[in-house]
Order: structure tokens, then sequence, then C-alpha cells
């Protein structure tokens, strides 16, 4: 019997990375990179090479960063993920070239044939830079054109093209790299819906007319409140049915906060429910991850009260998330539904006014997926919190409220997710007083910026004190006339020329000697060259 000697698809080995698993089943699996955390945080830059194949720029090869005046293109930051990919033997999506967003105002402003000859131009260019490059391999050519009606959407390139950019734009960019795999993307398409019935009806129609439409992307920003689409596998089929490739290309789940075990369990079904159906169609290339880390994630500045979407915590910990990605991907799910032994109670060590160092006896785990490590939670009657996870058996807690009793308790998680009971409780109270000696610096940098607007990014948020800090407030000056147009990874209010950034709930933690970065977008009158001034932090 042949089959009895062909290698199992889930031949490697249970514990190899993501992408190890990936390449065995013939996907990739990848996620979105930022630039700031690639350039500069160890942590980040070796899960992404370990555990990922396929990357796609978060920001650095939309319009705003590549050609934010009419003509000057820089490319800083689209290289920069262009050689980690090099570097990773990591195959690049290119994410965007024709979009609503972060476009700047002054491509919006042109006329009908200066735009369309912009926006060729602008093709041509991008594609051009990286056309004989190995490991760009494909683009997103148009993103999100259609409203969630099935309508075109009104963007500034429908009302002064007509529907015709969309086809104009996939020919230029199979003029400047003919081996390129050109990609339509949007989102809430990944169910059968108005909205994906119209991006079926345009691909076939224009693969009808001869317009290179090589593959449509699903970004799938799932969110655990609105339920999992569960015909995305027959969605995909349909579409692969039209003859092009399928993908999904910026995958997360979000939760409302705060985090619970519960919580983290719904999302992982989402995610291994996107794996298999991925894995289930043959034309499906493979999953992108819209980030790994919840340390840097749109989620929290785009959906307010809504967070922690990805794989990792902010602590570049793994999630249950991850177990459920890994395992689809290594071939199915565990049949281990034994727990580990419940572990001992936790005893708190060196407690501050935010941190307590927890150490407990460790459990063991006979049911075959092995010990993956320990949540904390703080006792609170119905609704437990989840304080954090590690994978040995001890925790320094961080972000704890001052002059604050606690009651905490550990449950051991194995490798298939299954938890143990809750440990005995230990307690501990923190005593009073300020958390850190308030020190801390802020510096902004001008990313880049165009005639009426421009990106700070990264501003970097450095604890100069002693003790860590649980919360952090810059503020800023800007100029006469400019106003935020959107901000990452902290909040911004607004009064007169005085901005207040106050972190996100994710980023808040700063270690002594530890940073963390945000950013935002200004815009200001046209041709003024002023940026803001005055940053300090408290
Ligand atoms: C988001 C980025 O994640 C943010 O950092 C940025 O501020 C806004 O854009 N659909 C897309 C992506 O195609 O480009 C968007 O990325 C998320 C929604």
């Amino acid at each position: 019997m042949v089959a009895a000697f062909l290698l199992p698809a889930g031949s490697a080995q249970a514990s190899a990375s993501l992408r190890t698993h990936a390449e065995a089943r013939g996907k990739f699996i990848g996620t979105a990179l930022a630039t700031g955390p690639l350039s500069n945080e160890t942590s980040y830059r070796t899960i992404a090479g370990r555990e990922f194949d396929q990357v796609t720029a978060e920001n650095a090869m939309k319009w705003d960063a590549t050609e934010p005046s009419q003509n000057q293109f820089t490319f800083s930051g689209a290289d920069a993920v262009v050689n980690f990919a090099t570097q990773n033997d990591q195959q690049v999506h290119g994410h965007t070239l024709v979009w609503h967003n972060q476009t700047p105002g002054w491509v919006q402003n042109l006329g009908a044939t200066a735009m369309r000859d912009a926006m060729r131009n602008h093709i041509s260019r991008v594609v051009g830079r990286y056309a004989d490059n190995p490991a760009v391999v494909s683009w997103d050519v148009v993103n999100e054109v259609f409203e969630e009606n099935g309508d075109f959407r009104r963007s500034f390139w429908y009302n002064t093209l007509g529907e015709s950019f969309i086809a104009d734009a996939f020919r230029a960019a199979r003029a400047a790299d003919p081996d390129a795999r050109l990609c339509i993307n949007d989102y809430n398409v990944e169910g059968i819906n108005a909205k994906s019935t119209a991006m079926y009806d345009l691909v076939s129609e224009l693969r009808g007319q001869g317009v290179p439409v090589d593959c449509v992307g699903f970004q799938g920003h799932l969110a655990t409140q609105y339920g999992f689409p569960n015909d995305l596998q027959q969605n995909l089929q349909r579409f692969a049915a039209l003859g092009v490739q399928v993908r999904i290309t910026e995958l997360d789940v979000r939760i409302q906060m705060p985090r619970s075990a519960a919580k983290d369990a719904t999302q992982a079904t989402y995610y291994r429910n996107v794996v298999n159906a991925c894995l289930a169609v043959t034309a499906c290339a493979g999953v992108t991850i819209w980030g790994f880390t919840d340390r840097y994630s749109w989620v929290p500045d785009t959906f307010p009260g809504e967070g922690a979407a990805l794989i990792y915590d902010e602590n570049y910990q793994a999630k249950p998330s991850y177990t459920a990605v890994h395992d689809a991907l290594a071939g199915g799910t565990s049949t281990d539904t034994t727990p580990p032994t419940t572990p001992g109670a936790p005893s708190a060590g060196n407690v501050t006014s935010n941190t307590a160092a927890l150490t407990w006896t460790a459990s063991t785990d006979s049911g075959g997926s092995g010990l993956a490590g320990y949540n904390v939670y703080r006792e609170q009657g119905a609704n437990d919190t989840l304080l954090g996870q590690s994978t040995t058996n001890s925790l320094t807690l961080t972000g704890l409220t001052p002059n604050t009793a606690y009651q905490v308790y550990v449950r051991a998680r194995d490798g298939a997710g299954n938890l143990s009971a809750g440990s005995p409780l230990g307690t501990f109270t923190t005593p009073s007083g300020p958390g850190g000696n308030g020190g801390c610096t802020a510096v902004g940098t001008v990313q880049n910026q165009w005639n009426n607007g421009y990106v700070v990014q990264p501003v970097t948020v450095t604890n100069t004190g002693t003790s860590a800090i649980s919360g952090w407030t810059v503020t800023f000056t800007l100029p006469p006339g400019h106003t935020p147009a959107g901000s990452w990874n902290a909040t911004l209010t607004v009064s007169g020329q005085t901005v207040t950034a106050r972190n996100a709930g994710y980023n808040g933690n700063l270690a002594p000697n530890g940073s963390t970065t945000f950013g935002f977008q200004v815009s200001r009158p046209n041709g003024d060259t002023q940026t803001p001034s005055g940053y300090t932090c408290a």
C-alpha cells in the first residue's frame, strides 16, 4: 500500500516553528512587520525570523511612506522589510499600491488625467524597484474597493476615474513586473455575502477581459463577538474555481478587553479554523497574520475597548492562539485531553507598589502533549482576570495597583491547551507610594512628511528611573494650524496646541531602562514645514 510509505503531513517536529510545519504542508505562514520594532527590538526580530516564512510591510510600502511628495520616492522602510526577509529566507507580499487610505493629499486633489498618470507612475516605480528582487513575489494592487453592500467604494479614485482605475492599476503592475503575482484585497469578504459576491463578480469579469488579476486576498480582521464566518472554506473554494490563487492576508482575532482564559480559548478556535480552511483549499497559498505580538497591533487604537488580537502577548509569550495555529499546521488537533497536575500555591517575594515576584511548585503532564506553561489569575469572584503567563514556575507580575490586596492562583497548561485545576490561593498586598520615581523621557522623530502632513514615528518613551512604571504621559506642542489625524500605540487628547499622549493598555509597563514607542500623523496647512516640539514625559 503506497500511501503507508508517504511521510504524514505532520511529520515535522511537534515543537518546531510555525514555518517548518507550514512548509511541510506547502503553505506559507506570514506576519506583517512594523519597521519600528524591526529596527530596534531583538525579541521582535528573533520571533519574526524564526516563526514566519512570509512577511508583509504593515505600513512601509503604502503610498504615504513611498511617495509622500509627487515623484519623490523614499524606500527606507520598504527596503528594511525586504532586507530582513532576504536575510531570513522569507517571501515578501507588497502592500499596497492603490488604496483610499494613507495616500497623500496631493494625489487626492489631482484631476482625472493627472491622477491616472500619477497612479501609473507610482505603480511603475514601486513595483519596478523590486521587480528583480527574488524575495518580493506578490502585490496588493488595489485594496478595499468595495462598500459593504457590494457597490464600488466612493473613494477619490472611483469618484475621479470611475471603476477603470482598477483594470488600469493591474495592467500597470503587470508591466512593471511580469513575474509578480497580482492581488485584489479586501475585508469582510471572508464569508459569502454581498461584498464578497461583488468581489467574485469583478474578478470573474476582469479575468474575462484579460486583466491580470492573479490572486484574491481576504484580510481576515475577525472579532470574537461577531462570530466566525463558517463558510470561509466554501468561499475560498468558489474563488479558487475562477482560477485565482487565494490567501488570508491580514488575519487577527480581536476580543473585547480584558483578556480571560475563556476568550483566549475562543480566539484560538478562530485561528485554528482559518488555518484549517486554507489547508483544505489547494489554491490557498497561505495565511498572513497582521503582526504577531499584542505589543504592536493596530487593534486597540482602531477599535476602542478591543485588543489582544494576535498570537503572542505583549511580552512575547505565546498564547493559546499560537498553539492553535501551530497544531493546525502540524497536522490536526491533538488527542490529549488529560490536563496537567495542579500547581502549588504561588508565594510572593519582592513585592513593590506595582510588581510582585511569584513562585510556585511545578506541575507535571502525562497526556502526551507536554507541559506548556502556566496562567496566573487574580481571584475576583465570577470574573477572575489573567494577570500573566509564564513557561516556568515563576512570574514577576507588573502593572499592579499600589496599596491593594491581591489573591492569586495558578493553572498549568499543556501543549493541547488543557488547563489544570486552580492552585490554592496566594496572597500579598502592594505597598502605597508612587510607581517608580517619575523619571521618563520622550524623543520624537519625523518619519516622513509631505506638503500638508507628516508622520511622527517613532516617539520613543524610556523609563530613566530606577523602578518600574505602569503608565506614562507624553506632552508636546503642535505648530499653529496643525491637527492630529490618527495615532497608534497611544491615545491622544488635544487642548489648543498642546497634545497629551497616554499609553495604550498594553505598553504602559516599562522596566527601568525599558522603552516603548508610539506614533501619530498630523495634517498641516499647505506648504507649512513646521513639526512638533517640546516632548516631555511624566
Ligand atoms: C493598518 C495598520 O496596521 C496601521 O498601523 C495603520 O495605522 C493603518 O493601517 N486594512 C489594510 C491594512 O489593508 O493596510 C491596515 O493596516 C488595516 C486594515
